[in-house]
C-alpha cells in the first residue's frame, strides 16, 4: 500500500519500470520525501503520462518487456515538450556498450541497482533542480518573446512582423549553413530584434508622417535599449548581436555602431535582410506593399550601394520560393523597421 501523495514540494517524479514491486518501493521512498510519484509499467504508459502531466524527472528502467528504456529515452528527447526533462536510467547489469548508447541518446545520469536510499534521493533532487533551472530559462525567453509580440501589436501595421522576420532569417540562416546557437540567434533573435522599441514612445512609434530629427534619434536608440534589456539575461546572450546590430549597414552608414562589412556579426546581417524585406513587402502609411520582385530589386540596388550583404541577398532569393501562405503579408499592413 503506497502512502498518500503529498504536495509535490520536491517535484514530480515518473517511475518507469515493468516490475510493480520496484515501482512501489520507489514510490514509498520518494513520497516520504515530499515528491509526487507517477508510475508507468511500460514505455507506452510512460509516454502517455509525459504527454499529460508536468514531470520533473524520469527514473527509467533500461530493460523492460515491449518498449525498451532506450526507445523511451529516444522518444523523450525527440519531443520538444519533454526534451529537457532529466532522465536517470536505472541499470542492473548494464554493459558499457549499453551505457554508452544511453549517453548518446541523452541520458542524464545512471543509478545502478542495488542502490542506497541516500543515493537515490541525491540523484533525484539534483535532477529536479536541473529541471527547475531549465524551466526558469525557458520562462525568461517566453517573457521576452511575449513582450516583443506586444510591441508588434502596439502598431496594428507591424503585427506579426517579428514572426515573419524570424521565419525569413531562420530559413536564410539554414540556407547558408548556420547551426546551433547561430541558427537559434537568427530564429529567436528575429522574434525579439525590436525589443528595444518598448522604450520608444507611442507618439514616435505610431507617427504616420516623417519623424523629426529628435524623434528619429529616439527611434534609433531601440537597438541600444534592446541590448540593455537583454544584457542581464545570460540565457539570451546568444541573440544580443542580432538585437544590437540589426540596423548596421555594410558601408558603415548604419547604427548604432557604424560597423562595416564582416565587422557586422553574420547573424545580424542575416536578420537585417529579413527585416528590410518584410518592411518593403508590407504596406506603409505612405505606400502599398511592394511585390517580392520589387522589394528584391530595391534591395539589390541598396546592396550595390553598399548597404546590405549581396551574397546573403542572393541566398535569400532561394529562401523566398519556400514561403508558406500563412506568412503572406498582404493583410498585415504597413511597418516601420
Ligand atoms: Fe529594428
Amino acid at each position: 500500500m503506497s502512502a498518500e501523495p503529498k504536495p509535490a514540494l520536491g517535484g514530480n517524479v515518473l517511475v518507469v519500470d515493468d516490475e510493480a514491486s520496484f515501482r512501489r518501493l520507489l514510490r514509498e521512498l520518494l513520497t516520504m520525501q515530499g515528491f509526487r510519484v507517477h508510475e508507468a509499467g511500460s514505455g507506452e504508459d510512460a509516454l502517455a503520462i509525459l504527454a499529460e502531466r508536468p514531470i520533473d524527472v524520469v527514473l527509467l528502467d533500461l530493460n523492460m518487456d515491449g518498449m525498451s528504456g532506450h526507445e523511451v529515452l529516444t522518444w523523450i528527447r525527440a519531443d520538444k515538450a519533454t526534451a529537457f526533462i532529466p532522465v536517470v536510467m536505472i541499470t542492473g547489469g548494464a554493459t558499457t556498450e549499453e551505457k554508452l548508447r544511453a549517453l548518446e541518446e541523452g541520458v542524464t545520469d545512471f543509478l545502478a541497482k542495488p542502490f542506497k536510499t541516500e543515493e537515490l534521493l541525491a540523484r533525484v533532487r539534483s535532477s529536479v533542480q536541473m529541471k527547475r533551472a531549465t524551466d526558469a530559462l525557458e520562462d525568461a525567453e517566453n517573457v521576452i518573446i511575449a513582450l516583443a509580440k506586444v510591441i508588434d501589436a502596439r502598431d496594428p501595421y507591424t503585427c506579426f512582423h517579428s514572426d515573419r522576420v524570424s521565419w525569413y532569417a531562420g530559413h536564410l540562416g539554414e540556407a547558408i549553413g548556420l547551426r546551433g546557437n547561430e541558427l537559434d540567434a537568427v530564429r529567436k533573435g528575429g522574434l525579439f530584434h525590436d525589443l528595444g522599441k518598448v522604450a520608444v514612445s507611442d507618439g514616435v512609434l505610431l507617427k504616420p508622417g516623417r519623424l523629426t530629427p529628435e524623434e528619429m534619434a529616439q527611434m534609433k536608440r531601440h537597438p541600444v535599449e534592446g541590448r540593455r534589456l537583454l544584457a542581464g539575461m545570460k540565457s539570451l546572450s546568444y541573440a544580443l548581436d542580432v538585437v544590437y546590430h540589426h540596423h548596421e549597414r555594410s558601408d558603415g552608414s548604419g547604427y548604432p555602431c557604424g560597423l562595416s562589412g564582416e565587422e557586422i556579426p553574420l547573424v545580424a546581417r542575416v536578420t537585417t535582410i529579413a527585416d528590410i524585406y518584410d518592411a518593403l513587402t508590407t504596406a506603409r502609411v505612405y505606400r502599398a506593399a511592394l511585390t517580392p520582385e520589387e522589394a528584391l530589386g530595391i534591395m539589390k540596388n541598396e546592396a550595390e550601394k553598399g548597404w546590405w550583404d549581396a551574397r546573403l541577398l542572393e541566398a535569400f532569393r532561394g529562401v523566398l520560393s519556400k514561403v508558406p501562405d500563412s506568412l503572406a503579408p498582404e493583410s498585415l499592413g504597413r511597418t516601420r523597421t
